[in-house]
């Protein structure tokens, strides 16, 4: 493989060929810094799932190595796949695996079933169950061996959850010296709860606490993070960061999987969110909100009497009763209806209501039966379902919002559809309102606003205040369909975390952390400062990897009206026919990068988009960072305090580039461009 192909990232880890999706396993031990991930040794989509594994010395020069763990059965009847999970340096031998002084390194991963089976460890797994296992090294990390007398050591959730083994998964280990414990944080991926367990061997492992569902909580949870982080380089001010993955449900104005991210402290046992951290229904809606549907008899929403004949528009025989809007106190929300179904009772739409799209986002309230998750909500245009929204959780109304930014003006229905395939159900929605600024409903901490980072995962190994990790560069949207060939995805480029306190909370700041010196030559390629820039600026071919450094004053807000931006075109091609912009709007306070028209888009109808995140300007002056190569930009905005990240496939003659400013002059422009050579 020559690391030249259309598309091959150039400073960005990927595989040699095949699938790849999460980073796994990340430790730092003895001066190497090691890179497992989900592989498919047998093909360019996701299956077989083994731990493929790659080496740096420098987190920027990748060396790959033989298979780690490699799906058992593999490749004509595999049993178990090898899902996601994390790894440790056991120093002290807890976990007894070390043989003359060997120090062994344990990683802890979801065993996937395929089929029911007998263990070697006389446990009885179901067909695709999720259950947590774990293997060692003693030869440094580079051959493993899976520890198949007590595999896997934890078989099941708690007793409370013991009907969700199989969404149960993604272990990331870590040693807690305060209470000289191994700490595993794992997810209830369905239920949108994080477990937390602890360890004295690695081997033997006890239920402590859970958290969540809180703040977003589309689709599932996957992936939990937990590690701590210094705010503002103090010391004595010690705060933990829980990062966790959902799939669909990623930052409004993106489709597919997304991470957030809640600051809070944990004391070996539980994980606490800090009160200004947690978004709930007491959290003020946007100043521009509109009522549509609140159901307690405000809204244009068709009013609801649900009764039950009334409204069960479709819905086949109803056993039981109907019950009408009861409040539910201690709950958030209401439980509108209260339904009973039989056995097989076929779903229905519950209610319906047509309207036209005038504002940005749709924010509503939406919850469910425990059991049976059988609330779902479709925003319909000509007929085809164009968003959908389920809930998940028995008790609590969560928000969640669509963004309909790019269906605006076009007449839709909202339907309320009953799923359930039998037993007790409730349908629960509530508020929904219209919004042009980000709603409540979405109102988290993203890591990344962007659609391409996911599954992150900081390294084990790093002395107690550094924190570095890295995420798959990707989205399972259209990750599978992307227009790469021998491989499929890249990591994106290592970030360092600091917690600084911004707008009087402890933020997470990104700073992309490789060894740049050794591929980024000290002169810029590009180097232009202007007093003031109105209209464009060619800056002519400036290659397909490179780092763009822009900084320029913001704007009076009497300047700032609509299409008033600044910013760069990255990977034109001569013509500008192909092109992608990147750049900040100064009436909104965003910046964004604008993929509508970067090359190759048509594998995914939703690929084609533009991504915002809020920045505000310091002392007057807005930063932005742009890291290009040959299929990515990943942008760090003020002092890495908001990023996007998003792939692009553009066409190899695609090396333009150029400065964009509308609306009026922007001023006090300095734009310096460097290369960034080939890792590889
Ligand atoms: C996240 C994920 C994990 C799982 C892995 C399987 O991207 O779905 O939850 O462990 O991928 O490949």
């Amino acid at each position: 493989v020559s690391y030249n192909e259309q598309y091959r990232p150039q400073y960005h880890f990927s595989p040699p060929e095949n699938w790849m999706n999460d980073p796994n396993g990340l430790v730092y031990h003895n001066g190497v810094y090691h890179l497992f991930y989900q592989y498919n040794p047998g093909g360019i989509t996701w299956g077989n799932m083994s731990w493929g594994h790659a080496t740096s010395s420098d987190l920027t020069h990748w060396k790959q190595q033989p298979i780690a763990l490699l799906a058992r059965g593999f490749p004509d009847n595999v049993t178990e796949m090898f899902f996601s999970g994390s790894a440790v340096v056991d120093a002290d031998n807890t976990s007894g695996f070390g043989e003359n002084g060997r120090i062994p390194l344990v990683a802890m991963y979801t065993s996937n079933y395929i089929v029911t089976q007998t263990l070697p460890s006389g446990k009885t797994v179901q067909a695709n169950q999720q259950a947590q296992s774990i293997a060692y090294s003693l030869d440094d990390g580079m051959t493993w061996t899976t520890y198949d007398v007590a595999n896997p050591v934890i078989l099941q959730p708690p007793a409370a959850y013991s009907d969700q083994i199989l969404n149960f998964r993604d272990p990331n280990v870590f040693w807690h010296s305060p209470t000289e414990k191994w700490v595993v944080v794992l997810s209830l991926a369905e239920l949108h709860k994080i477990l937390v367990y602890t360890s004295d061997d690695l081997k033997n492992w006890v239920f402590e606490s859970e958290f969540g569902p809180v703040n977003a909580i589309g689709g599932v949870w996957e992936c939990p993070n937990l590690f701590p982080l210094v705010v503002d380089g103090k010391k004595s001010s010690l705060k933990w960061v829980l990062m966790i993955g959902l799939n669909p449900g990623g930052p409004p104005g993106t489709v597919g999987s997304g991470s957030q991210y809640i600051v809070g402290d944990f004391n070996g046992t539980t994980f606490t969110a800090d009160p200004d951290n947690v978004y709930s229904e007491t959290t003020p809606p946007p100043s521009d909100s509109v009522v549509f549907a609140d159901f307690e008899g405000t809204g244009t929403f068709a009013d609801l009497d649900w009764t039950p004949t009334g409204d069960l528009v479709g819905q086949s025989p109803v056993n039981g009763t109907l019950a009408n809007q009861q409040p539910v106190t201690g709950y958030l929300g209401k439980r509108l209806v209260n339904t009973y179904l039989n056995g097989d009772a076929t779903t229905g739409n519950l209610t319906s209501q047509s309207f036209t799209i005038s504002k940005r986002y749709i924010n509503f309230l939406i919850g469910g039966g425990r059991d049976l998750e059988n609330t779902a909500m479709y925003l319909k245009v000509n007929g085809q379902t164009v968003r959908s929204a389920t809930g998940a959780d028995s008790e609590n109304l969560l928000w969640q919002s669509w963004d309909v930014g790019a269906l605006q003006n076009q007449n839709a229905i909202i339907e309320i559809v009953d799923t359930a395939t039998g037993g007790w159900g409730h349908i629960l929605v509530d508020e929904i309102s219209f919004s042009n600024s980000i709603a409540r409903s979405q109102v988290a901490n993203w890591v990344d606003m962007g659609p391409d980072f996911y599954a992150a995962q900081g390294y084990n190994g790093l002395s107690s205040n550094e924190r570095v990790v890295i995420g798959w560069m990707n989205n399972w949207q259209y990750g599978q369909t992307i227009p790469t060939s021998p491989w499929r995805s890249a990591m994106s480029v290592p970030r360092r975390l600091s917690l600084t306190t911004i707008g009087g909370k402890p933020t997470l700041v990104q700073n992309p952390t490789e060894n740049w010196k050794s591929i980024v030559p000290a002169n810029s390629i590009v180097h232009d400062v202007w007093h003031s820039v109105n209209g464009n600026k060619l800056l002519g071919s400036v290659g397909k990897s490179f780092r763009v450094d822009l900084t320029f004053s913001d704007r009076p807000s009497a300047a700032s009206g609509a299409s008033s931006q600044f910013g760069i075109i990255v990977r034109a091609t001569a013509d500008f026919s192909q092109q992608t912009r990147v750049g900040y709007d100064f009436a909104t306070k965003n910046m964004f990068v604008d993929r509508t028209q970067s090359g190759d888009v048509s594998f995914d109808s939703t690929f084609a988009d533009i991504y915002y995140s809020p920045l505000t300007a310091n002392n007057g002056k807005i930063t932005m960072s742009i890291y290009v190569d040959w299929s990515s930009v990943e942008v760090f905005g003020g002092q890495g305090e908001t990023t996007l990240t998003t792939q692009i496939f553009p066409a190899d003659s695609a090396t333009y580039a150029q400065i964009f400013s509308t609306g009026v002059a922007t001023n006090d422009v300095d734009v310096r461009i460097y290369k960034v050579s080939s890792t590889w």
